[in-house]
């Protein structure tokens, strides 16, 4: 019989998965830090809670979104773009929790970016049929850093493309406490979740919750 003292660390997977030349899944790279990150995530949204936003096309996101740090990606009919202020609560973003900082900076350092200090959080909330069409993450000044993606909840298919919308996307199952980084030549590459499935996850119900850590200033 073996003694199960961490749930989560049995069943999850460790180690690393390659997706491209310089991007990596940090198989349960998160998992000891789960309470903090999702402590974080609380402080976050009761100061500027998940909303969802609408795109210059007129469309309603499916995903619900929030940030933290000195900069918040948003979007509205005027486009896509960074700000100091949440148009919603009209107070600066919320800071970057600690346990956000130190994570990032870990993950990134683990495969090859030393010294990255985001700036900017962008937080994911997605739930059944939640869907995230493939994008390039491309509003940042700094491409020289790369993007470190914190994956907490429900179980999601990330869609990794290439540097053209038209190139074939890997499927990459992400689970609760995985972190994947993409960087260097890949930092500009599509990605995108494909529709939730509903699978509810012990800690976190019918939610998954993403964050993406950027330098965006
Ligand atoms: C994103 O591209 O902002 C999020 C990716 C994810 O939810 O895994
Ligand atoms: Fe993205």
């Amino acid at each position: 019989m073996t003694l199960n003292l961490f749930d989560d660390e049995d069943t999850a997977q460790h180690g690393r998965d390659q997706i491209g030349p310089q991007s990596y899944v940090l198989r349960g790279f998160a998992l000891a830090h789960a309470d903090a990150l999702l402590q974080g995530v609380d402080t976050v949204t009761a100061q500027s809670p998940f909303r969802h936003m609408r795109t210059p096309g007129g469309y309603t996101m499916s995903v619900a979104l929030t940030n933290c740090g000195e900069w918040g990606w948003t979007t509205d009919a005027h486009g896509y773009r960074y700000t100091r202020i949440d148009p919603l609560s009209g107070q600066p973003w919320p800071a970057l929790p600690a346990a956000f900082l130190h994570l990032a900076h870990d993950a990134a350092l683990e495969v090859g970016f030393p010294g990255f200090t985001p700036d900017a959080c962008l937080v994911n909330r997605y739930e059944p049929g939640s869907r995230l069409s493939l994008h390039q993450d491309k509003n940042e000044r700094d491409f020289d850093a790369p993007i470190v993606s914190v994956s907490l909840g429900m179980p999601a298919l990330f869609l990794f493309g290439g540097n053209d919308r038209a190139d074939k996307a890997a499927r990459v199952p992400l689970f609760h406490g995985d972190v994947v980084v993409w960087g260097g030549v890949d930092r500009l590459r599509y990605h995108g979740v494909m529709p939730m499935k509903e699978a509810p996850h012990p800690r976190l119900g019918s939610r998954r919750i993403n964050f993406t850590l950027r330098k965006a200033g």
